[in-house]
């Protein structure tokens, strides 16, 4: 038995055992993560992004929005009631990266699908202060004139597939085509596009039916961020904020 006192006056001894200590409880943390299947709990109504979705991610990432705003509703009670369930890792299982981000200058954007129009977005997007005059975030006015460059979407598909993105054969295939079928509810492939991403929301997102601009792809983004998951049906393990 070594006696404390020695242990402190021997700095050698006391570092070697420290890093034994500190090995047992690293162990015990990782060693699960080697025998689990997947540490994502799979929940229904979780799909990957359609085309035009990711398209209008990239642009949210290539914008620099994950700057100022988070996607990631936290299990505290102040969170759940000014956005929603708090998020869901299935949530964002599908996003490489993901945008979880670590600055709020902005509101979390989780949850926001849903909760403005799409007349709003654009607006806000082209000037945020058009529609709240004490914002301080930047104007993307140019979205809304630039053509979307979607030449590579079906490559893009592919890519998030080798990421283990469940992306179908028929999804890739289609990818070009599903994309502008998301902006055109008369479009031949409108009803195709809804089968492979259930809940795809179909119309032109813009309010500019003649251009197929960054602006869609970005507004149909955020419109659908936070609405697969049925939170109605869903149940949590573990406790429930809501
Ligand atoms: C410099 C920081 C900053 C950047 C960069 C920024 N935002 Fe914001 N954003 C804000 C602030 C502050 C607000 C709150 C005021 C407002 O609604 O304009 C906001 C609000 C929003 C809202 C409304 C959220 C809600 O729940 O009311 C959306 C949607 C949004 N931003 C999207 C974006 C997108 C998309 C981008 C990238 C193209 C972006 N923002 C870039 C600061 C920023």
């Amino acid at each position: 038995m070594i006696k404390h006192a020695t242990l402190e006056k021997n700095s050698i001894l006391l570092t070697v055992l420290i890093l034994v200590v500190v090995a047992i409880g690293g162990i015990v943390e990782l060693a699960p993560l080697f025998y689990l299947e997947s540490t994502i709990e799979e929940v229904e109504g979780v799909r990957p992004y359609t085309p035009l979705e990711l398209a209008g991610r990239d642009i949210y990432v290539r914008e620099g929005c994950y700057n100022c705003h988070s996607q990631m509703v936290r299990p505290l009670r102040d969170e759940a009631e000014r956005y929603g369930h708090y998020s869901l890792a299935a949530e964002s299982m599908y996003d490489h990266p993901f945008q979880w981000g670590s600055k709020r200058t902005g509101p979390d954007l989780a949850r926001v699908g849903g909760r403005y129009s799409d007349d709003w977005h654009v607006a806000h997007m082209i000037d945020p202060r058009a529609v709240v005059p004490e914002s301080v975030m930047p104007g993307y006015p140019f979205l809304a004139d630039t053509p979307l460059d979607y030449a590579n979407i079906a490559d893009h598909l592919r890519v998030n597939g080798l990421l283990g993105v469940p992306y179908s054969q028929a999804m890739i295939d289609n990818a070009a085509n599903d994309l502008k079928a998301q902006l055109d509810p008369d479009a031949d492939g409108a009803e195709a596009l809804v089968g492979r991403y259930p809940k795809a929301l179909v119309r032109d997102f813009d309010g500019n039916p003649d251009l197929i601009s960054e602006l869609d792809a970005l507004v149909a983004y955020m419109q659908m961020l936070g609405t697969l998951v049925d939170f109605g049906a869903y149940k949590a393990e573990g406790p429930n904020l809501r």
